[in-house]
């Protein structure tokens, strides 16, 4: 048996943040960003690893926003016909050495434990999670990440692994997420 405290506290909770609906829960959520920045151009048309970017999704537990200086790489080099574009918002931001506020739009609360990690290394694609990306000109969030979204799969991933894989479970206990 549960405590009736417990469960009132941990229904209390579900209420609330379910009426409040933040919105880190609203599929098509796809907050204005400092630069229109363009997937579709990026890992789309020019194929651009996911991984040149966000760096390391497979070594650490965040993907990562890539810094200004990073963009630079190429567009120190890469003139196009909207160059006054380029220079106006990368270069000036970079000079400046402001770093630019991109919007989070997947964003966890503190007291949930996620690392991409265990994720990518199993053999999970990005795009299971987030969607096509690549053919994104602005992303807006796919995956609702409510806890049952996270179970779902965690119940039975196989149909998202590649086929052969060895995993067929990821980690149900309150402990693996919540520490
Ligand atoms: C690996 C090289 C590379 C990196 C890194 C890179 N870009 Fe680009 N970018 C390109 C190429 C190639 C184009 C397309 C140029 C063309 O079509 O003439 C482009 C086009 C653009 C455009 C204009 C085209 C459009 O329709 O959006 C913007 C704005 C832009 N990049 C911003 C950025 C920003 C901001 C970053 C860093 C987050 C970045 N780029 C990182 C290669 C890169
Ligand atoms: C040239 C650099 C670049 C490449 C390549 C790139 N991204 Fe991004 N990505 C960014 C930047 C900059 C942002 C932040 C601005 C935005 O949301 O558009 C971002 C944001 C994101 C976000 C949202 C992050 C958040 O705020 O929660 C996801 C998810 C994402 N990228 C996935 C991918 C995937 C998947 C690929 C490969 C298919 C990819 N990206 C390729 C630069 C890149
Ligand atoms: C199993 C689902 C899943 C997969 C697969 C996945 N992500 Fe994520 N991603 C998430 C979740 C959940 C968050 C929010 C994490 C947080 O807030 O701590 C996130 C956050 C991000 C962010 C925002 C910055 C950050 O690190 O928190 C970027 C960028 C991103 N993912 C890119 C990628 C890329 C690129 C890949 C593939 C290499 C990928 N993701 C694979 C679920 C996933
Ligand atoms: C599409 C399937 C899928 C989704 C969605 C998913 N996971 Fe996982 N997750 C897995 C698999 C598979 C494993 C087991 C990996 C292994 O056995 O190496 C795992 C393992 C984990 C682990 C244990 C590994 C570690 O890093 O400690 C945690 C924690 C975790 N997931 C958190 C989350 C959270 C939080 C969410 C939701 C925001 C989520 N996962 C969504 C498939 C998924
Ligand atoms: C696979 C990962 C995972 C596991 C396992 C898990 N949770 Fe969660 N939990 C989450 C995520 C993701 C959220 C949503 C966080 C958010 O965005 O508000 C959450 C939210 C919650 C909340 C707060 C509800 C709210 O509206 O914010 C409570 C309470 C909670 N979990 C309890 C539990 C209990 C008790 C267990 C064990 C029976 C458990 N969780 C197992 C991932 C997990």
């Amino acid at each position: 048996m549960v405590p009736i405290g417990v469960t009132c506290v941990v229904g209390t909770m579900l209420v609330v943040g379910w009426g409040a609906q933040p919105q880190r829960f609203v599929r098509g959520y796809a907050p204005a960003q400092p630069i229109p920045f363009s997937h579709k151009v990026h890992a789309g048309a020019n194929r651009i690893p996911c991984e040149y970017c966000h760096t390391n999704p497979e070594r650490s537990r965040d993907a990562s926003v890539p810094a200004v200086q990073t963009c630079m790489n190429c567009h120190r080099a890469i003139t196009m016909a909207d160059s006054n574009y380029i220079k106006q918002n990368v270069i000036a931001r970079l000079a400046s050495d402001t770093a630019l506020a991109w919007k989070r739009i997947y964003d966890l609360p503190d007291h949930v434990y996620f690392d991409h990690r265990a994720h990518v290394n199993v053999g999970l694609q990005c795009q299971v999670c987030h969607g096509e990306v690549q053919t994104m000109d602005v992303v807006s969030r796919v995956m609702n990440t409510r806890m049952g979204e996270c179970l779902i799969c965690h119940r039975d991933p196989r149909p998202y692994l590649p086929a052969g894989s060895a995993v067929t479970q990821g980690p149900t206990e309150c402990t693996a997420c919540h520490r």
